[in-house]
């Protein structure tokens, strides 16, 4: 829940409570009237601010109405009445909202906040595996623009990927675009994962590789990418009681080797839930730095040489700005849209049955 502050000053001290050890004095007193600010238009204008669990950390507390993982913003921003929507994340996630929302504002503070994977895949390229694949149904994770979810069957998010393609009632699904997200469900489904190769493939139901299988395709996150199974041995040999929780993101490997593997609101759970007194989080950076706001006395061992540079072109300042010159209007063509959403909503619907748990804090 966003910080209900009287005066920049108030809004400093509750800050200062939970972040002075972490941002100097002048850095955070600055941040604090920005956000003093930008809570005060936010109210004035009517508009909603939904933040995404990779936030820095004085944005992350002081103005989002909703903080969460991307299915609980997808769920929240299909609910809200608010106009317009502020969506402190990257470009698909805002673009969600808009699909979800079609006769609202929604901004993004950033104009290229975008995201390795979504760069990873185009409309063309799921229309060419459709036609390498014919009949076989196809799931795309929400890290994507809308001009692919809208040649896409269902979407999934990390948190109910599994679940989405068990849903599907089909041997064979294709499963598009993050080569390791795929890898990983695969694993946890029992299937084998296959990628299209130049050479033409017999169709699903002939070819023995595609029995019981995933094809994937070879879109990776640029910072999930990064940590190895040498980091985790690593941090283990030096801290022997951390718990390593890792993004399924990660390579397969570095999944196997951690304790945990979730959604970044389901790896907050985690924390929350458990007592060890050290955690590894193999995820962007200013995540920890939230968690290690929220929950003082656990030590959050941070690998932060690994951050994401779209997650990090959301500040406090150029939200201010979003709010006062309605900036940068996200708009999907009416076409691309309602084919789009047929796919969010199947999803919003599995996790509907699945009753996965909101965690948002509002
Ligand atoms: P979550 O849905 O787990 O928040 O992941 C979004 C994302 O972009 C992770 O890099
Ligand atoms: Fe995309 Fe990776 Fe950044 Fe998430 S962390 S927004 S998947 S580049």
């Amino acid at each position: 829940m966003a910080i209900d502050a009287r005066t920049p000053e108030e809004m400093y001290d509750r800050l200062a409570e939970k972040l002075g050890d972490l941002v100097p004095e002048f850095e955070l007193r600055e941040k604090a009237r920005l956000a003093f600010e930008i809570n005060r238009l936010k109210e004035r204008r009517g508009a909603i601010i939904l933040g995404h669990n990779y936030m820095e950390p004085a944005l992350y507390l002081s103005v989002p109405d909703i903080v969460g993982d991307s299915l609980e913003l997808a769920r929240q921003a299909a609910r809200t009445r608010k106009d317009p929507i502020v969506f402190c994340g990257v470009r698909f996630m805002a673009e969600t909202a808009k699909i979800l929302n079609p006769d609202r504002t929604v901004l993004l503070p950033a104009e290229r906040a975008g995201c390795s994977l979504a760069e990873s895949i185009t409309a063309e390229d799921v229309r060419e595996l459709r036609r390498r694949y014919p009949g076989v149904p196809v799931v795309t994770y929400i890290n994507t623009y809308a001009d692919v979810k809208a040649e896409c069957d269902i979407c999934c998010t990390s948190s109910n990927a599994a679940a989405v393609v068990e849903s599907l009632d089909s041997d064979v699904v294709i499963f598009l675009p993050d080569e390791f997200l795929a890898s990983n469900v695969a694993r946890e489904t029992g299937r084998r994962i296959v990628f299209p190769t130049k050479t033409p493939r017999a169709e699903a139901g002939k070819d023995p590789e595609l029995e019981y299988a995933i094809v994937g395709w070879k879109g990776r996150c640029e910072v999930h990418e990064q940590f190895t199974v040498e980091d985790v041995r690593r941090v283990r040999e030096q801290f022997p009681d951390v718990v390593v929780l890792a993004h399924p993101e990660c390579s397969p490997e570095v999944v196997a080797a951690a304790d945990f593997s979730g959604s970044t609101s389901a790896m907050i759970r985690f924390v929350r839930e458990h007592d060890a007194p050290r955690y590894l989080l193999l995820t962007e950076c200013s995540m920890a730095d939230n968690i290690a706001a929220e929950t003082p006395g656990r030590e959050m061992v941070r690998l932060c040489s690994v951050r994401c540079p779209h997650m990090a072109e959301i500040t406090l300042e150029d939200t201010l700005a979003a709010l006062e010159h309605d900036r940068y209007r996200i708009e999907v063509p009416e076409d691309v849209r309602v084919r789009a959403l047929r796919a969010l909503e199947r999803m919003l619907e599995v996790a509907g049955r699945k009753t996965l748990t909101p965690s948002g804090r509002a």
